[in-house]
């Protein structure tokens, strides 16, 4: 078993950096675009046979070394949502006008593809399982006006927030029943909230959210772009935007190369890949880009940035 992943984020000693890239499982690979002819993307989330297979495509053709569920950030919406489609990203016939729409869901029953994948990826796997869930501002983005709310009715706002914010909690104490052995919340749209109405609106349920996760033992990297916020995760996974030393002296951290970086040549992307993990290499760090993988990324170059990262000596 290859557990360097959860060593790094327990600041254990590793003999290597891990590595693993976000949205790796996706279009960049023609294993996974042969899968993508036969069904849609929405069919793939829901069919554990398939999710498991594309879940384990990078493992396979990368190395790297951890998984991440195949699903969206969206799935644990559909029972709220039924409507929403995925062209390619996600489409919301109806976006939801008041909180109370959001009701009381439970995963196990209305989801339970999600847990039968988990539970067949761990069967499987020889490497941890990341399950995730996207931030609640981040998925408010997505089913409601929530930059008018913000505007005009900030109580319903957070009214939203702390409602998706329950949602969230039940599916990812799902997840970690069902085996899920980290948690990666994507907040991809928090940057846009100055600080002051970031602590207000939106940290107070990613502050229950980490808690609630790692009381049961698992390990949870908040994941956003812009800048570094503390919301009491184990690590934090940031963008180019952010120093990586400057990061890692604050706790563990994840990133954090510009996915364009990987769309030159293996020899360029190892030369960036070099540049941006030797300062850092050592427990506590996860190499990883500093948002997903483009579909235009040569194979070769998502190859080289895992093989290059292994290659970099660790510091005790
Ligand atoms: O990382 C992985 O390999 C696991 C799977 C995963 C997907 N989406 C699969 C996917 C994960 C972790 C996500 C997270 C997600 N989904 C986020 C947060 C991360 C980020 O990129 O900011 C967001 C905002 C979404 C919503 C979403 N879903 C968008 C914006 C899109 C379209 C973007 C695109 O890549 O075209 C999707 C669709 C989606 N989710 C695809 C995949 C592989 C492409 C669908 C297809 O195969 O046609």
């Amino acid at each position: 078993m290859n557990d360097l992943f959860l060593r790094a984020l327990r600041e254990e000693p590793v003999e290597r950096i891990p590595v693993w890239i976000m949205r790796q499982a996706g279009r960049y690979l023609p294993q996974y675009r042969a899968v993508r002819e036969k069904v849609d993307f929405l069919t793939l989330c829901r069919t554990p046979e398939l999710a498991v297979e594309v879940t384990l495509q990078p493992v396979a053709i990368l190395g790297v070394d951890a998984a991440i569920l195949f699903s969206d950030i969206l799935v644990p919406m559909l029972p709220v949502i039924p409507g929403i489609r995925f062209d390619p990203g996600p489409k919301i016939p109806e976006p939801l006008e008041h909180p109370s729409q959001i009701g009381d869901h439970d995963p196990e029953k209305e989801i339970p593809y999600v847990g039968e994948s988990i539970r067949m990826l761990r069967r499987a796997l020889r490497v941890p399982l990341i399950g995730f869930a996207g931030a609640p501002y981040t998925l408010a983005t997505y089913t409601t006006d929530i930059r008018r709310l913000r505007r005009e009715d900030a109580k319903k706002a957070r009214e939203f927030l702390d409602r998706l914010a329950l949602l969230t909690e039940r599916y990812l104490l799902y997840q970690v029943d069902a085996g899920a052995q980290a948690i990666q919340i994507f907040d991809s749209w928090g940057q846009e909230l100055p600080a002051a109405e970031f602590e207000a609106l939106a940290a107070p349920g990613l502050r229950r959210l980490c808690a609630a996760v790692r009381a049961r033992g698992v390990p949870v990297i908040y994941f956003a772009r812009g800048p570094l916020r503390d919301v009491g995760a184990t690590a934090c996974g940031v963008d180019w935007t952010v120093d990586l030393a400057e990061a890692r002296r604050r706790g563990p951290v994840q990133g954090n190369l510009a996915p364009d970086r990987l769309l030159s040549s293996p020899e360029d992307v190892a030369r960036a890949a070099r540049a941006m993990a030797e300062p850092v290499a050592g427990t506590g760090y996860v190499a990883n880009l500093g948002h997903g993988i483009l579909p235009e990324t040569p194979v070769e170059c998502a190859k080289a940035f895992v093989s290059t990262i292994h290659s970099i000596p660790c510091k005790r």
